[in-house]
């Protein structure tokens, strides 16, 4: 089952190659005209301008809360009907130490707003905050993309993995372009639309 887009492409792998191509160059455009300055560290609103932004191309659900319910590896995301307080509870959590920081991060994850694209659009949300309070950003080249996945499906259980794995690659770097960019890199190469089910409300 392939994600209806805008491009009108019916075959996963495609829309897959055409999407990765789109965003990056969208995440690469924000990076450099210093949109970030004006964004709010730690809220929903700055997590929806960062996913409008790299996927307006390509879906209509750019920047949009879902309205359905999903689930991933038999873990179901919040449901569409709380979605709204959540957020804004989220909103609200503390982010002044890495802890902090971490744990509205996988409170996120939780929530997971979007159709699709949570995971990139995530990680720039979480390098702001990181980046604002700690001066400090992931070097996602460091994070094994395998070990990732594994602690943040066990994240909403347990959050000691993923804080380990994330604390190890932190860098003071900021300003690095090709650091930023590995962060908007897909957890998985190919993983596709076909890895959710969801429910119609
Ligand atoms: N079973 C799970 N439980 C909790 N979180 C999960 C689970 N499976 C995946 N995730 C999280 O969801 C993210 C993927 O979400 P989504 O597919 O919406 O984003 P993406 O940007 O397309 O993908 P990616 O993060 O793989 O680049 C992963 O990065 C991971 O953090
Ligand atoms: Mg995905």
């Amino acid at each position: 089952m392939t994600l209806k887009n805008k491009l009108g492409i019916t075959n996963s792998f495609e829309l897959a190659a055409a999407e990765e191509k789109i965003s990056k160059r969208r995440a690469l455009m924000m990076f450099e005209s210093g949109a970030f300055d004006k964004m709010s560290a730690g809220t929903f609103s700055t997590l929806a301008e960062i996913h409008k932004t790299l996927f307006e191309d390509i879906y209509f659900f750019a920047g949009k809360i879902r309205n359905v319910n999903i689930s991933k590896g038999g873990f179901r995301f919040a449901s569409a009907l709380y979605l709204n307080s959540a957020l804004e509870n989220i909103e609200k959590m503390p982010q002044s130490t890495f802890d902090e920081i971490i744990e509205k991060y996988v409170e996120m994850n939780v929530a997971h707003p979007f159709m699709e694209g949570n995971g990139r659009s995530m990680r720039i949300w979480l390098d702001l905050m990181l980046k604002k309070e700690l001066h400090c950003v992931v070097d996602w080249s460091k994070v094994d993309k395998e070990e990732y996945l594994l602690a943040m499906e066990r994240s909403p259980i347990k959050d000691t993995e993923i804080k380990l794995i994330l604390k190890q690659a932190l860098t003071d770097d900021v300003g690095s372009r090709e650091i930023y960019m590995k962060g908007v890199d897909r957890s998985y190469y190919y993983e596709g639309y076909a890895a959710y089910s969801t429910e119609e409300l």
